[in-house]
């Protein structure tokens, strides 16, 4: 190249780096006793002969705690079907991560509930599948399921721990939502997720038969802002509503490489939950990279981070660092490009296509015999 050629080579820019990462989803597992019909994890599922070791995961804890991490989510599949959950959340607590164990409560003895709290978890969310024992057997496709929840939870609320309930609204369990906030009411616990499926991994497969009406959706809404005024003080209750009714999507993740990361049971690290699903990403594994490396590099992080991505009607949209275009895996899964608007938002081309496909879905009759239930080696 001659040298006036490279005089006129524009100066280097440099890149202010991201800011930090406020919270980490480690998935411990992908190993699980239930059998969850809306299980969000990917179609392939790590086996356990993949997944990091006990000393990985405390080094990725330690990494976290420097990046600038505050939370920390254990979580899975089951993260106490690990051997080492008591050593890992010791190891999150004593570097100064607040740690939140996420759970299904099911095969959480006493002993180890106890063993879990003097380790230093700060917080228990454990996942609610219906209001009794059959919506939740039938939902979770685990027998006996309900009765071991509802022992967890009074055993969790007993020894005075703060206790989040998370529920998964589909078109199995929807008609139990007021059930299930006295259900939460009655355990003791503080708060109560009630969050519409969001249809990636396992889930996608079984749309047809999880999407609600609807007239039964604003009826939730309804039956939500009622108990929140009537247990305020007693009960917070975060609502999170299905997109494919929506106008707008919403901001996924706090943005992708924004505020949050996920790493899987056996070390990549992730955007988001669902990032996988975007085959072109190159996903670095924290065996082999920094976790402060990856948040500010690695090619997967920087692919959708910011605007300069988007595509039209995005970039001239006034909403653009509101919901960041939504969601990248709903455009994938359903545009057939992650940079594409969300369908999800009203100005993209194929929102009415969303919406009617939401009805017709939620309008077929419900069969719980097309249900398929998740697998631990199903792909
Ligand atoms: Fe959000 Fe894009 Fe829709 Fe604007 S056009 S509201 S930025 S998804
Ligand atoms: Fe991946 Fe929304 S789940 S960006």
């Amino acid at each position: 190249m001659s040298a006036t050629l490279l005089d006129r080579r524009p100066e280097p820019v440099a890149r202010a780096a991201p800011p930090p990462p406020l919270g980490l989803l480690a998935e411990l597992t992908h190993r699980c006793p239930l059998r969850c019909t809306y299980c969000s994890n990917p179609l392939q599922l790590d086996g356990r002969s993949s997944e990091l070791d006990t000393e990985t995961w405390k080094r990725v804890f330690t990494e976290a705690a420097e990046l600038g991490v505050i939370h920390i989510h254990l979580s899975g599949g089951e993260p106490t079907a690990r051997r080492d959950i008591v050593e890992l959340t010791r190891h999150a607590a004593d570097v100064g991560l607040y740690t939140n164990l996420i759970t299904s409560g099911i095969g959480v003895s006493d002993e180890k509930l106890d063993a879990l709290l003097e380790a230093g978890c700060d917080h228990i969310q454990l996942s609610l599948q219906g209001a009794n024992a059959e919506v939740t057997e039938l939902v979770g496709g685990y027998r006996g399921g309900f009765e071991k929840k509802e022992a967890f939870a009074r055993a969790v609320v007993a020894r005075g721990f703060p206790l989040t309930l998370n529920a998964v609204i589909h078109r199995m369990n929807i008609h139990q939502v007021p059930a299930m906030i006295e259900k939460a009411v009655e355990f003791g616990a503080r708060r109560l997720e009630i969050a519409h499926t969001q249809y990636y991994g396992w889930a996608l497969k079984n749309r047809a038969q999880l999407m609600p009406v609807r007239e039964d959706v604003d009826r939730t809404i309804v039956e939500v802002e009622e108990a929140r005024e009537r247990l305020k003080g007693q009960l917070v209750i975060d609502a999170v509503f299905p997109d494919y009714y929506a106008r707008y999507p919403k901001l996924c993740n706090g943005g992708w490489g924004a505020r949050t990361l996920s790493v899987t049971p056996a070390g990549k690290a992730l955007p988001c939950h669902a990032a996988e699903t975007i085959k072109h990403l190159e996903f670095w594994s924290v065996r082999d990279h920094s976790l402060a490396d990856i948040w500010a590099e690695s090619p997967a992080f920087e692919a959708y981070r910011g605007t300069g991505w988007m595509k039209e009607p995005c970039t001239s949209c006034e909403r653009r660092h509101v919901d960041f275009g939504g969601c990248r895996c709903q455009a994938l899964a359903l545009t057939g490009d992650a940079a594409n608007t969300d369908p999800a938002c009203i100005k993209s081309p194929l929102h009415q296509e969303l919406g009617d496909t939401a009805t017709i879905e939620a309008s077929s009759v419900a069969d719980p015999l097309a249900v398929v239930y998740r697998g631990f080696r199903a792909s």
